[in-house]
């Protein structure tokens, strides 16, 4: 089967996106994608799009997007997991190169949740849990679901909210220096610690905010690679794939996310990875909220099962640590909009590998491996993506 490469990269402005209506955030994304690969949209085959959309004003958005950059009649498709439908859409591309029915791949992450209040998104969030038994009767939202996770973690190895903190203000860190990113200022713990609850032991700074924004990136065969002659590339090396259950009820423990550890195992197997923090130069994982974070350095066996909160208090996940974490901002500062998260992570692997992340925030490449871990829901879908320098 033939290699897979990222051949370019855009990236929109995260945050309150007012200024722009759906078909302008995306091609704000889309065109420095081409242009990185030096393509016209006549040369894309197939094009996918990760949107939830439900919250926005346009649903049809690929149709709307091969009018307004000239796409049609190529085929398309419109995907959706949760928090992880980035991931989905890099899924679709992935797999549609590798079976031989592409060559040419684009893959479009946008959301604009800023369409509606707050409190409808935050609700219309909330069914992507398990509605009949935890939302329509409990009133559960993520803030909430993240917040059992958090307290669950908390009394089972004394982790404080200080700890959690931690990953807010080194995720802060490197989102200032993000042009990109939603929040680019500086925190200190006293400032998470001072932010008003959302849900026990979760404040305002542990929270991923709602985002508007786009990100784009275009794959490429193997054979294609050649014929254009692409230099700057990253190869997708693995993806491994997880599914959970709806209703938290049916989960073991409250500690750890299985399709995380899951899918976390298939990528390792295919990439050939036996000990992450040797191999890899670094990460991006879903840090929806700061306990996610912590969750997710165990099932990806960055540390052992209960020292995630120790990577946080001792900074090891800054550029410099055992391994470099988010050093885009994650989630909680560069923003989570949610159909573009997954894009977006791809995104920041294919700038990192390459070296072409903005000042103080480059992580060394010396394995020339990176990982993504994207959630949705609350373990219901996790995607793994290995990106490397050099095909397998
Ligand atoms: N981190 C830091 N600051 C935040 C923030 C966040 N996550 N969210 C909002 N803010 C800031 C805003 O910039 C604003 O600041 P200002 O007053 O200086 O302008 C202030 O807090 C109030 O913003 P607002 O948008 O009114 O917040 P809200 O109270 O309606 O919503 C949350 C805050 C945390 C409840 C909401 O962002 C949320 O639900 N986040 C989680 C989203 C989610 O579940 N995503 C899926 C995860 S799987």
């Amino acid at each position: 089967m033939t290699g897979v490469a990222v051949i370019g990269a855009g990236h929109s402005v995260f945050g309150t996106r007012r200024d722009v209506n759906i078909p302008e955030l995306c091609w704000e994304s889309m065109k420095p994608a081409l242009e990185k690969a030096n393509l016209e949209p006549k040369d894309i085959d197939f094009f996918v799009v990760g949107n939830l959309g439900i919250w926005s004003s346009e649903l049809a958005v690929p149709s709307i997007m091969a009018e307004y950059a000239d796409l049609a009649p190529k085929g398309s498709m419109r995907v959706e997991a949760a928090c992880a439908t980035g991931s989905a859409a890099v899924r679709v591309g992935y797999t549609t190169i590798k079976s031989g029915l592409a060559d040419i791949v684009m893959v479009l992450g946008i959301e604009k949740m800023q369409e509606s209040p707050n409190p409808s998104v935050i609700e219309l969030i909330g069914r992507f849990g398990s509605y009949f038994w935890e939302f329509e009767n409990f009133g559960l939202t993520f803030p909430g679901y993240y917040a059992l996770h958090a307290s669950a973690y908390m009394m089972k190895y004394g982790a404080k909210e200080e700890d959690l903190g931690k990953i807010a203000v080194k995720n802060h860190f490197y989102g200032a220096k993000n042009p990109f990113a939603q929040f680019r200022k500086e925190i200190d713990v006293a400032t998470v610690m001072k932010g008003p609850y959302v849900a026990w032991p979760l404040k305002l700074f542990d929270c991923s905010p709602i985002t508007d924004g786009s990100a784009c990136i275009i794959l490429a065969s193997e054979k294609k690679v050649k014929e254009l002659g692409i230099e700057e590339k990253v190869w997708i090396l693995s993806q491994g794939v997880g599914t959970g259950t709806a209703n938290l009820s049916k989960r073991e423990e409250f500690t750890s996310l299985a399709s995380a550890r899951y899918a976390a195992e298939q990528a390792y197997k295919l990439a050939g990875i036996e000990d992450p923090v040797k191999q890899l130069d670094g990460a991006n994982v879903h840090d929806c909220f700061t306990i996610a974070e912590i969750m997710a350095y165990e099932d990806l066996g960055f540390c052992k099962r209960g020292e995630g909160y120790k990577l946080a208090r001792e900074g090891q996940t800054y550029i410099g640590g055992r391994i470099p974490v988010n050093v885009d901002g994650g989630l909680k500062a560069k923003g989570h909009p949610i159909g573009a998260t997954g894009v977006s992570m791809a995104v920041e692997a294919y700038k990192q590998l390459l070296s072409k992340a903005d000042k103080g925030r480059q992580a060394d490449i010396k394995n020339g491996r990176w990982l993504t871990h994207n959630v949705g829901g609350t373990g219901h879908y996790t995607y793994v993506t290995i990106y490397g320098l050099e095909k397998r």
